[in-house]
């Protein structure tokens, strides 16, 4: 059984997951509620606020698997990317524990976790597949040929596609995180009430600032009782065009690269018009599209391990080389 630990942003996570890619146990303990009044994840906060819930989680996990560390192989944890802090307390935690029981530790990529989040079961998916990977932190095209690694074909240019979202929820005063809100007020608005464009970038790649850019105009160019009147036609236009792009461009891609299986991944994933929109691509389970520890377990089944006591001076690292 190998535990798996994610602290990269705001969430501190601890899961079990089996060699065959069985989910014993999957706990998420969100900050969201400690960042909202700022706006935003705040690094200093997060880091500290993982060292007061690092060890509850992991007891959680173990006790909702019904283990002890003594049932646990081996430790996985994010290496990177994310806020350096936030990933130091991971790391250290992760690494104390596997050194406490002689086990090996595997550093995981973030990255590598999320598109992991489609390997477990029930409902594995096999490669080869184009991934897109839409986070708060990312918006990437991936070629995945196995399930060691992937080979990025597009990214974003600007602004990743979780904090469009997140800064279109600001400016229509929804709070922080955004993307939720954003979805659910959607659904009572038209999307084709304002044109909001997305700009076109050659090859593979995204581009969101100036569609955040179109939006403040069209929150300027309406009067306060008027804002609040079209606030749902305003979301849902601001998500048809985000969708709009992801879809497109994935599409596209997978045409250009004679990809046979398109697969979704991410915080992204799990907006209601991105999985209407892709209905016919793998998408991953709801509860592990934002970020979460068992997506990172799952990565570690794929990715090398660091025999005892080598990994004692393993560094994080806050963004990829
Ligand atoms: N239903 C939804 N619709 C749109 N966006 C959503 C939805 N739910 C969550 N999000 C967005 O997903 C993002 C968080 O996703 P995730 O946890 O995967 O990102 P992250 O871990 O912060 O970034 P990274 O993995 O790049 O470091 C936020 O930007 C949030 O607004
Ligand atoms: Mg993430």
């Amino acid at each position: 059984m190998i535990l798996g630990l994610e602290t990269s942003c705001d969430e501190t996570a601890a899961a079990l997951v089996t060699a065959d890619g069985e989910v014993r146990a999957n706990v998420v303990a969100s900050q969201a509620e400690l960042h909202a009044r700022y706006g935003g994840v705040v690094p200093e906060v997060a880091s500290r606020r993982h060292l007061e819930l690092v060890a509850p989680v992991v007891e959680r996990a173990l006790a909702d698997a019904g283990a002890g560390l003594a049932d646990v192989d081996a430790v996985a944890v994010t290496r990177g990317p994310g806020l350096i802090g936030a990933l130091l307390v991971g790391l250290s935690a992760a690494k104390t524990l596997a050194w406490s029981r002689r086990l090996p530790l595997v550093p995981v990529d973030h990255l590598h976790g999320h598109v992991a989040s489609l390997f477990l079961e029930p409902g594995s998916v096999e490669p080869p597949f184009l991934c897109l990977l839409a986070t708060g932190g990312h918006t990437l095209l991936l070629d995945v040929q196995d399930r060691a690694g992937y080979r990025v074909v597009g990214t974003t240019l600007d602004d990743a596609a979780g904090e469009a979202f997140d800064k279109g929820a600001r400016l229509l005063g929804l709070g922080y995180p955004g993307g939720a809100a954003i979805d659910r007020l959607a659904r009572a608005g038209d999307p084709e009430a304002f044109s909001l464009p997305v700009a076109r970038v050659p090859g593979f790649d995204f581009s969101f600032s100036g569609l955040k850019t179109a939006l403040v105009y069209a929150v300027r160019a309406l009067e306060a009782g008027e804002l609040e009147r079209r606030r749902a036609d305003l979301a849902a236009s601001y998500q048809r065009a985000i969708v709009r792009a992801l879809v497109g461009r994935t599409r596209a891609a997978a045409e250009a690269l004679g990809a046979q299986k398109v697969a979704v991944v991410g915080g992204v994933a799990s907006n209601s018009e991105l999985r209407e929109s892709l209905a016919d691509a793998e998408l991953a389970p709801l509860a592990l599209c934002t970020d979460n520890a068992a997506m990172i377990a799952s990565a570690a089944r794929f990715a090398t391990a660091i025999p005892f006591p080598d990994y004692l001076a393993l560094d994080a690292y806050a963004s990829a080389a």
